[in-house]
């Protein structure tokens, strides 16, 4: 039996995108790579339908937060100053990035339940000048979609660098490039775009990745322009994952066949028969509609049943559920709507948690 993953990431792929690991062995320094390389960078602009020529694409190997780390170390000038909006797990980690690299910051902190207020930002906005301001768009830690336009709009008004942690919403997700104009967006291979883990991706503007080149590099692995130049070059810096790479090719492709809007539908339809089906067995949803992202629900733990029992349970049946995040931990469990899964999945998971909880 196949293992459904209903944790947000590693997601399961299909079997071109697997069967693409069995590419040739192939030296990175070799032209063979290069046009892997090309291909994946053209593709991320063609699948994410940047405005033509305004964007550039940058790999690199490593998880999610390699390419959160590489953004937020190369995005901020000598003695500039960046805004963190946190409501969750992933908007602290890129407040501890920008401590660890001694970077100056200040944190909008709300509720992990709460978007941030509009009215409260402008307000930091007029006072103080930040160089960039960087928020997460789907907090994974509940669900929770930040709305990035009002945000995008108070930041082209200031002129502060957006800079957008998309690494659980990219291809899961609606994101408009054209009408957001964000400065750079980072996401990973192997969440809602499909394919395997090793490797995440930033898109940023071709003008912001210029200006880029002349703040400080704070660290050697991460600078993201050294990427992003070496690359342009038909070159890389370092040894790249070069399997996982013919994955991501092959998932990209997938994704341009379906296109990001027909991605992001069929995941809405998963969603929404995870969240009748277990408001129908009497369970909470934590957030309410208005908030919620198309990738994730966080949902109350049944009386009967501890995270333990009832991820043992699940599993035993062929699921894997996700636990809470810190305090979030002891009342909830998630499940993700991405990745290579059907629909008649998410029936059967429902009716398996429906007989685990009857079994309690
Ligand atoms: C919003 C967000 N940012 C960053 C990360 C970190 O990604 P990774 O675990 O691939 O480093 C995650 C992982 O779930 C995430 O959901």
């Amino acid at each position: 039996m196949r293992t459904i993953l209903l944790n947000p990431g590693p997601v399961n792929v299909s079997p071109r995108v697997r069967d693409a690991l069995a590419g040739p062995d192939l030296c990175h320094r070799e032209p063979e790579f290069f046009d892997l390389q090309d291909g994946i960078r053209r593709r991320l602009l063609e699948a994410f339908r940047t405005p033509r020529g305004e964007y550039t694409s940058v790999l690199l190997t490593g998880s999610g937060t390699a390419m959160v780390e590489a953004m937020t170390s190369s995005a901020v000038p000598a003695g500039g100053r960046l805004l963190v909006v946190q409501n969750g797990v992933y908007g602290e980690r890129i407040a501890r990035i920008a401590r660890a690299h001694g970077i100056e910051h200040e944190v909008v902190a709300c509720a992990p339940t709460e978007r941030p207020a509009i009215d409260a930002l402008a307000l930091r906005l007029a006072h103080t000048r930040y160089d960039a301001l960087a928020i997460v768009h789907h907090e994974t830690t509940t669900g929770l979609l930040n709305e990035l336009a009002p945000i995008a709009a108070l930041c082209k008004l200031k002129g502060t660098r957006l800079l957008v942690d998309a690494v659980s919403a990219l291809a899961g997700e609606a994101f408009d490039f054209a009408r957001l104009a964000p400065d750079a967006v980072v996401c990973t291979a192997n969440k809602c775009v499909q394919g395997l883990p090793g490797l995440s991706f930033a898109l940023v503007k071709r003008e912001f990745m210029d200006a880029m080149r002349g703040y400080p590099e704070r660290t050697l692995y991460l600078h993201l322009p050294r990427h992003h130049d070496e690359q342009e070059k038909r070159s890389t810096p370092f040894t790249p994952a070069v399997q996982i790479a013919y994955a991501l090719r092959a998932a990209l492709d997938e994704l341009i066949d379906e296109t990001v809007d027909g991605r992001v539908a069929r995941y809405g339809r998963a969603a929404a028969i995870v969240r009748d089906g277990v408001a129908a067995l009497g369970l909470d949803l934590l957030l309410p509609p208005a908030l919620r992202s198309t990738t994730l629900t966080a949902i109350s733990l049944p009386r009967q049943l501890g995270y333990p029992a009832l991820h043992d349970a699940l599993k035993r049946d062929g699921f894997v559920i996700y636990a809470g995040q810190g305090p979030l931990a002891a009342s909830l469990f998630r499940v993700a709507t991405m990745g290579d899964v059907r629909e008649e999945d998410y029936r059967r998971f429902v009716e398996c948690l429906g007989a685990a909880i009857g079994r309690a």
